[in-house]
């Protein structure tokens, strides 16, 4: 009786159901997040909830004082209490007694291994970097099928049938008559986004494009192009030229010069090749550009008048330029990679080097 009364009148101890039951989920939420990692913790914890004072016991001692018809809940509840603790007891200790047998030396005081970040791949840097000096230009970005018809990659652009341009790329057919292709340059797009807008148009289209060709340090078969396109009333040549000169200054640098060679595709007329002053010797003559001083980087030239007729754009109201490039090889000049093959083999110390760049 004596003890009874002393208990009754601790501070700590739970007086009637609710408070009963608060105090039993407060403890499982204990047990739920306690974590040991030496057998000593586990040891006070044990002690804590079942040793002769523990909070387990005297819930127990406090249930026997419980109203009859409150046994039921209250004892479900702290059964399940007990059961919980008791697992997690156990389970914690057999865990330890497994590291102690598998570690012994285990010096949990270390600090972890560092995480170690990922990086762009410099197809992606450079693909990103393009982007974001057309778009600052107006160009917005079109996308197109990897898998062409022979329409949009060869007859819209002006590729006449048995024509030998068709030669100059070898196309990896999947379908012949009609024929299905993998497309060999990003040019497909243009007659896409011609066929569904009408000008003006300002576009850049990245892509991945396939060529049947032997891979070597510089050519692979499958590849990146951008395509450029802009379409308007009186575009001329003079505006595709101060629009590649500010693009190169933005991509290789403000004192960066280019030159432009007269060249044919079948879908531009006049045709050119662009050069830009060598991103080694500043056009001094060095190994990367044979002793030109020049790289040559994209083809382009002013939209060939049959080519917007193909897609039903009047060739007397409108005019436009187009420009296509490979970004592996910008990738290779600005970031002086001597072997396109690295660009595809996934070596992460090859990679790595790239983290710093955005
Ligand atoms: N499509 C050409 C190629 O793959 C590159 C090209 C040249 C695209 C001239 C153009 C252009 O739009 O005007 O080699």
């Amino acid at each position: 009786m004596e003890t009874k009364r002393l208990r009754d009148q601790g501070t700590e101890r739970p007086r009637d159901r609710e408070t009963m039951i608060e105090k039993i989920r407060q403890l499982v939420a204990e047990v739920e997040a306690f974590a040991a990692v030496t057998p000593e913790q586990v040891e006070e914890f044990r002690v804590k909830l079942f040793g002769k004072k523990g909070d387990i016991t005297l819930l127990f001692e406090q249930f026997k004082e419980v109203a009859p018809q409150e046994k039921r809940v209250i004892g479900q509840e702290l059964n399940v209490l007990k059961n919980l603790a008791f697992n997690k007891i156990k389970d914690i200790q057999e865990q330890l007694k497994k590291n102690v047998k598998a570690d012994t030396n285990l010096d949990l005081s270390l600090p972890g291994d560092p995480v170690q970040l990922g990086s762009r791949h410099p197809v992606s840097l450079a693909r990103n970097q393009i982007i974001d000096i057309f778009n600052r230009l107006g160009f917005v970005i079109s996308t197109g099928p990897e898998i062409e018809d022979d329409w949009h990659v060869f007859s819209a652009l002006n590729f006449p049938p048995e024509h030998p341009a068709r030669d100059m790329q070898d196309t990896f057919f999947i379908e012949r008559d009609p024929d299905i292709l993998l497309r060999t340059h990003t040019s497909s797009v243009q007659v896409r986004v011609m066929e569904k807008q009408k000008p003006p148009i300002r576009t850049i289209s990245p892509g991945r494009v396939f060529r049947n060709e032997a891979i070597s340090a510089r050519s692979h078969c499958i590849f990146h192009q951008v395509e450029g396109l802009y379409i308007d009333r009186n575009v001329s040549f003079a505006d595709l030229k101060q629009t590649l000169l500010f693009f190169a200054k933005e991509m290789f640098g403000p004192d960066t010069q280019i030159r432009l060679r007269p060249s044919f595709f079948p879908f531009t007329e006049p045709s050119a090749e662009m050069d830009v002053s060598c991103t080694i010797c500043g056009g001094k003559g060095c190994a990367l550009c044979k002793h030109t001083g020049w790289l040559e980087i994209l083809g382009c030239g002013m939209v060939d008048p049959n080519v917007l007729e193909n897609v039903g754009i009047d060739s007397q109201e409108y005019t436009g330029f187009a420009f296509g490039m490979g970004i592996e090889r910008i990738a290779l000049l600005k970031y002086g990679i001597k072997d396109i093959r690295l660009l595809f083999e996934n070596d992460v110390r090859f990679l790595r080097q790239f983290s710093s760049a955005l």
